[in-house]
């Protein structure tokens, strides 16, 4: 999956630390802790009809985040959605529109990565692009990556954070493979997620998941397990050995950007056949019908 250009794009104004800045001229700072050290935790955010989809649930993960890098001056909810609602005015968005939230630890006096060379408080950026679901909604194609997802021993999922090189080697693979995403196993050989979203398995009418042990905690995979919860689909969390991922009835990854895709294939197993599996599309609409109804209203209609 190679996202395309959008010409709607082109003349973005991206939200600098409060400062409104079109694209061509955005810049940050060479003391900033996101160009210093990849210092940052971050959010992927959309905006359906006016309304973000889960905020408090995105805004909570990227506090939590922030708090166990221990950011100084991590600003209010309040600030980051009034942040948020100008850069949606400057830009006359309201629907089908992907927000990064990116929040630094901030401008360093010298270069180094001694936290205590930071004595402003955090930088907050917001660059909301029109973009629909990036995945194509007929499946997405996977190959087990060399590349794994450390245990919290090596550096702790739980933070959302910038730093995605070990996502970025793994996505090389799947690019080298001729396939869109990777599938990235724990250090214990059992699935983890892809490089930029969770997978689910469906076998005998059972829904699956990994734990969050090698993975961040996401704001749709805790959608599908609660809508599993309340419409009685039976489901598991727990460690799934990748063998029992190619014995699967159907796969798929959930994730803000592309939301509720089938998998296809993994490697040389094929899933799901012609069409998305009866779970995934059951999964998949119930999903769509949230997102239409649900959501902080951040845009007065
Ligand atoms: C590594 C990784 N996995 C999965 C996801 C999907 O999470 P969410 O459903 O919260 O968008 C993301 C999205 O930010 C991610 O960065």
């Amino acid at each position: 999956m190679l996202q395309k250009q959008n010409p709607e794009n082109k003349d973005l104004i991206l939200n600098m630390d409060g400062q409104l800045v079109h694209r061509d001229e955005a810049g940050v700072s060479p003391f900033d802790s996101s160009f210093q050290n990849g210092d940052t935790v971050w959010e992927g955010l959309r905006l359906y009809q006016g309304r973000i989809f889960r905020l408090q649930e995105h805004l909570d993960r990227m506090r939590k985040g922030a708090t166990m890098l221990r950011y100084q001056g991590i600003p209010s909810d309040e600030k980051i959605i009034d942040e948020l609602r100008r850069t949606f005015e400057a830009n006359n968005m309201t629907d089908n529109v992907h927000i990064r939230l990116v929040l630094s630890r901030g401008l360093k006096y010298t270069s180094g990565m001694d936290p205590r060379i930071n004595l402003e408080g955090c930088s907050l950026f917001v660059l909301a692009e029109h973009k629909p679901p990036v995945y194509d909604r007929s499946g997405v194609r996977l190959i087990t990556a060399n590349q794994r997802r450390p245990f919290a021993d090596i550096l702790d999922q739980t933070i959302h954070s910038s730093n995605q090189l070990t996502s970025i080697l793994a996505k090389m693979e799947a690019i080298e493979a001729g396939v869109d995403d990777a599938l990235m196993l724990d250090p214990d050989g059992n699935m983890a997620e892809t490089n930029a979203t969770h997978v689910f398995v469906v076998k005998d009418g059972i829904v699956h998941t990994s734990t969050t042990r090698a993975c961040p905690e996401g704001i749709t995979r805790a959608t599908v397990l609660e809508l599993c919860e309340k419409r009685e689909i039976p489901h598991q969390i727990r460690d799934i050995p990748v063998a029992e991922v190619h014995e699967a009835d159907e796969v798929f990854c959930t994730g803000t950007m592309g939301e509720i895709v089938p998998v296809v294939q993994l490697d040389e197993t094929v899933f799901n056949r012609e069409e998305e599996g009866p779970v995934t599309g059951r999964i998949a609409s119930l999903y769509t019908a949230l997102t239409q109804s649900e959501g902080y209203r951040i845009i007065q209609e």
